[in-house]
């Protein structure tokens, strides 16, 4: 890969994926774009690049998907599904009781396994639950993992990750080597395509929103700007869970961190200045609306 494909690529992923690559990350653009460059007929990341040019927004789409990194697995850390059965859901409850009604997003929900452990856990208190209106929404920006996630269908290593065996048992019907989430939870999750970059204001207003282990890719004005959106698009008695290696704190007043509760924030009261609808600047190449992405 010639300093120029690089740059193009690099620049690319940060305006459209919010991917803040270093100067350092050949290796990491190789290991992931190679594939992508043989299944598609490129002999290497120069003709990737060229076929990129040349504008076909599908294309810079699978590129963009094939440089994400979707790790994941059930119950993920533990303590941020501890925080939500023992304190975010009770509190809730009583917060709530005219209500009636929880709103839940899974930010970066990847192939559903974060999504689907907050739909087991509430499932696990439907007796509190009876009559409420319980929404838990997932999104990401890849379609390929979004796919996954709503068949809820898991091989047998990914269900050994995380998952007590109890709720596998309870929760998954097994076909041959694989495993299903049953319908019951699956039909508690709604999907949904979504750039973190892009405006998210139509989504309204959320009691929980689960962001985690995203925006450990961006850079620092990415995460200050979505930081801003995501105050806007939580109840101001809200709660924000972020990943174990990441924090709003010294970066931005919009949340504050919940003393005794690690990875928990709640709204401040502090607004932060009016949202930028997105953080793509105006030479956004124009495949990316084609791209929907
Ligand atoms: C490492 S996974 C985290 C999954 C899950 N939240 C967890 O903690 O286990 C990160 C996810 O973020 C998604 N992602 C990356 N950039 C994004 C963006 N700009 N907007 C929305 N999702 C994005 C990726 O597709 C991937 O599925």
């Amino acid at each position: 890969m010639t300093p120029s494909d690089y740059e193009y690529l690099r620049k690319l992923l940060k305006d459209l994926s919010g991917l803040d690559l270093s100067a350092d990350k050949q290796y990491l653009i190789d290991s992931r774009l190679q594939p992508l460059a043989r299944k598609s007929g490129l002999s290497n990341i120069g003709e990737l690049v060229a076929k990129m040019k040349s504008g076909s927004g599908a294309f810079i789409a699978e590129v963009v998907e094939a440089m994400t990194t979707n790790e994941t697995f059930f119950f993920r850390d533990k303590v941020p599904f501890d925080h939500f059965r023992g304190s975010i859901i009770p509190e809730i409850l009583q917060a709530r009781a005219a209500r009636k009604s929880i709103r839940i997003w899974c930010a970066a929900g990847s192939t559903g396994q974060e999504p689907y452990s907050l739909a087991m856990c509430l499932k696990e208190m439907s007796a509190a639950l009876v009559g409420w209106r319980v929404e838990i929404l997932a999104t990401d920006l890849s379609q390929d993992v979004l796919e996954k996630s709503r068949s809820g269908i898991y091989s047998q290593f990914e269900v050994q990750r995380g998952l007590p065996i109890q709720m596998l048992v309870k929760y998954f019907k097994q076909t041959g080597e694989l495993w299903q989430v049953n319908g019951d939870i699956r039909a508690m999750v709604q999907h949904r395509q979504l750039n973190l970059l892009h405006d998210f204001s139509q989504l309204g207003s959320f009691d929980v929103i689960f962001c985690r282990n995203v925006l450990i890719y961006f850079d620092q004005d990415t995460k200050i700007d979505i930081f801003g959106r995501l105050a806007r698009a939580m109840e101001p008695d809200g709660f924000l869970v972020l990943g174990a290696a990441e924090t709003v704190v010294g970066l931005s007043d919009v949340f504050k961190a919940s003393p005794e509760r690690r990875g928990l924030y709640r709204p401040s009261g502090v607004h932060a200045a009016p949202a930028r609808t997105s953080v793509l600047g105006a030479n956004a190449p124009k495949a990316i609306a084609m791209a929907g992405l």
